[in-house]
């Protein structure tokens, strides 16, 4: 007997939230704190501001906030999740993990948690991750945050990567106690051999925190934009097929594609190879910037909330980040 496929459960979203902090960075204010344009970041990424959190204001904050609003849509209460895992690479500490203050600052006390570290591809690793435990029915209720303060990582004297980030989380009540929506395919991939061109290389055991790496400035992200961008590209195409041919589908059987909102470039090129489909592209990137693993649960909270996804509409989600890291998940809603 095949135990795997007669005994896994219907894994559903039944509830989605987001913040986004009130104070607003556009690119008129980038222009004078560093030698860019408006124009140049318009043309360039797409991006026309984002959402910075206030010192007092952290990673484990906007994700409480998110994971409040997913628990009142999903109607439950935060005693019934039994395990909450946040993706992200800006956490509140080292240690302990971000999920933990999340707990506490929303009384979820029986739930287990704990982090998942998998850059900007952090949300769809985490929500695939709470899938095999529900699927196996281990638990019940999973809530599933991507959050992050990337502010607190940016190098704001470094024009090449400030421009492009945000504040933000988002997070979604998953749970195996309903069949009124699914996910029916996900795909995972990674690259060890490409970790130094997207990193914050201080403050880890290669370089840990000292004088000299305050003064190299090594605990900011350090990333190389036009490599970056051409594996994006790549890896995010690759994930799109392979996630469509394990359900046996094509790019016009999905209904919603939200793509990590890494830079509106990357989104065109990939809508370029599957048939011209940008109209299908969920992006709020112009708005947000690129807010890393915060960038998939919010666009889907906000693209469910204002009605664009519509019962029974197929969407895939396609993330790609540090590592690299790199995913595709399908849900039928
Ligand atoms: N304003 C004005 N000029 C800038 C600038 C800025 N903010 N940032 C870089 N430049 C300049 C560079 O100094 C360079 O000048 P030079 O030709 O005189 O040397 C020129 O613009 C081109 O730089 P380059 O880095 O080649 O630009 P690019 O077209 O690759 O765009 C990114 C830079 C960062 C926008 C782009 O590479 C990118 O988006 N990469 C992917 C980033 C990403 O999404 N990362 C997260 C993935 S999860």
């Amino acid at each position: 007997m095949n135990v795997t496929e007669t005994t896994l459960q219907n894994v559903a979203i039944i509830g989605t939230g987001s913040y986004l902090p009130e104070k607003i960075l556009t690119n008129s204010d980038l222009e004078k704190m560093i030698d860019t344009s408006d124009e140049w970041i318009r043309s360039r990424t797409g991006i026309e501001q984002r959402h910075i959190a206030r010192d007092d204001e952290y990673t484990s904050d906007m994700a409480a906030v998110a994971a409040e609003r997913a628990i009142e849509s999903a109607g439950i209460s935060a005693e019934d999740i039994d395990i909450i895992i946040v993706g992200t690479l800006s956490p509140d500490m080292q240690f302990p993990n971000t999920a933990c203050f999340v707990q506490g600052k929303i009384g979820a006390k029986n739930a287990i948690c704990f982090d998942i570290e998998a850059a900007c591809s952090g949300f769809l690793f985490s929500l695939e991750t709470a899938k095999q435990f529900l699927a196996t029915g281990t638990y019940s209720t999973a809530l599933v945050i991507g959050a992050e303060k990337l502010s607190s990582v940016t190098d704001w004297e470094d024009r090449g990567t400030c421009i492009l980030f945000g504040d933000g989380a988002g997070a979604v009540i998953a749970t195996n106690k309903t069949d009124q929506n699914k996910i029916i395919a996900s795909h995972l991939g990674s690259d060890g051999k490409l970790t130094h061109l997207l990193n914050i290389p201080g403050g880890g055991s290669i370089n840990p925190a000292s004088l000299q790496t305050i003064e190299d400035r090594m605990h900011f992200m350090k990333m190389t934009g036009n490599e970056v961008f051409k594996h994006a590209v790549r890896c995010m195409c690759k994930a799109i097929k392979q996630v469509t041919a394990k359900c046996d589908m094509t790019i016009d059987d999905i209904d919603w594609v939200i793509p990590h909102q890494a830079n509106m470039r990357i989104i065109q090129a990939i809508a370029s190879r599957f048939d011209n489909s940008i109209d299908k592209f969920i992006i709020n990137l112009d708005q947000v910037g690129n807010m890393s693993a915060a960038s998939v649960p919010v666009a889907m909270d906000e693209a469910i909330k204002s009605g664009k996804i519509k019962k029974g509409d197929k969407i895939l989600s396609v993330v790609f980040g540090g590592g690299f890291t790199w995913g595709a998940m399908i849900i039928e809603w």
